[in-house]
């Protein structure tokens, strides 16, 4: 059994990062592992991808949402900033409390914080830093997180605890500089194992391309695979629905445990 337990996965928009989320927190599960698997992308999409009942996933409020909460563990009113509020707020009954479990996967949403561009110091940004830093450094289980493409939520105190900041790539060079941008906020902030997963590829020449271009190690492929648009438009899980991505992802879950 190996210590592997925190993975965040980023990239530039509709590269993929939600089908290779949801892929590892079914492959992990499978093996008997607890998997929380966050929605932290504000555009969303994990739940579905995940194959959530709607009326399941239509229970989870994005924490960043939770007025009441946030004032009650902040002392401040979501959308104010520059009065007093904590910055370490009790956050370790959320993940209980407010997410749903579905064929062993915990799911929980984030949501987004206008934030205007530049991060906001503000109630719901403490509040949804401290629990990230709380799932990341007190919890056991395997976590994923499927993000946007940056590091919001992740910061110094918590870079050491990401045993894999995945960055999916695909040939092409708009991913591959959204790539780069990434790996060097992931350095800024002290995360260290940055590693690519290649996806949407057709073939040798497509993986040489990323290997010779990518800005970090790549771990693995997918390829491109019309069973996953499909499971998209018709608004099924891609577990079910792609067992060729399956396959491919088991490869990088072995990759990742080879680390
Ligand atoms: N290897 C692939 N082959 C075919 N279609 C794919 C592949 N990977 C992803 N897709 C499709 O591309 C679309 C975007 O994928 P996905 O939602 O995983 O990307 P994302 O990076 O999470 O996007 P966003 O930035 O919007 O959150 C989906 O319709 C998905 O089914
Ligand atoms: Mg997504």
């Amino acid at each position: 059994m190996t210590s592997l337990s925190k993975i965040a996965v980023s990239g530039k928009g509709g590269v993929g990062k939600t089908t290779l989320s949801a892929l590892l927190a079914h492959i992990y599960a499978e093996r008997g592992r607890d998997v929380t698997a966050i929605d932290a992308d504000p555009v969303g999409g994990l739940a579905q991808a995940l194959g959530l009942p709607e009326e399941l996933a239509a229970r989870v409020t994005p924490v960043a949402q939770m007025e009441d909460l946030i004032y009650e563990r902040t002392g401040a009113k979501p959308g104010t900033s520059g009065g007093f509020f904590t910055m370490n707020p009790r956050v370790d009954d959320i993940p209980e409390r407010f997410s749903v479990s579905h064929r062993g996967i915990r799911f929980l949403r984030l949501g987004t914080i206008e934030t205007g561009g530049t991060g906001c110091i503000c109630p719901e940004s403490a509040l949804l830093k401290a629990l990230v830093t709380h799932l990341l450094l007190y919890r056991d289980e395997m976590l994923i997180l499927d993000m946007e493409a940056g590091v919001e939520h992740l910061g110094r105190a918590t870079a050491q605890a990401v045993d894999a900041f995945l960055v999916v790539l695909e040939p092409g060079r708009r991913s591959l500089s959204t790539a780069e941008r990434v790996k060097k906020l992931a350095q800024d902030i002290g995360i260290t194992h940055v590693y690519a997963v290649g996806n949407n590829v057709r073939g040798q020449r497509d993986q040489e391309f990323l290997v010779d271009k990518s800005p970090v190690p790549i771990l693995g492929y997918l390829s491109r695979n019309p069973e996953l648009t499909d499971a998209d438009m018709r608004g099924v899980g891609i577990y079910d629905a792609a067992p060729q991505s399956v396959q491919e992802a088991t490869q990088l879950v072995a990759a990742l445990e080879a680390l």
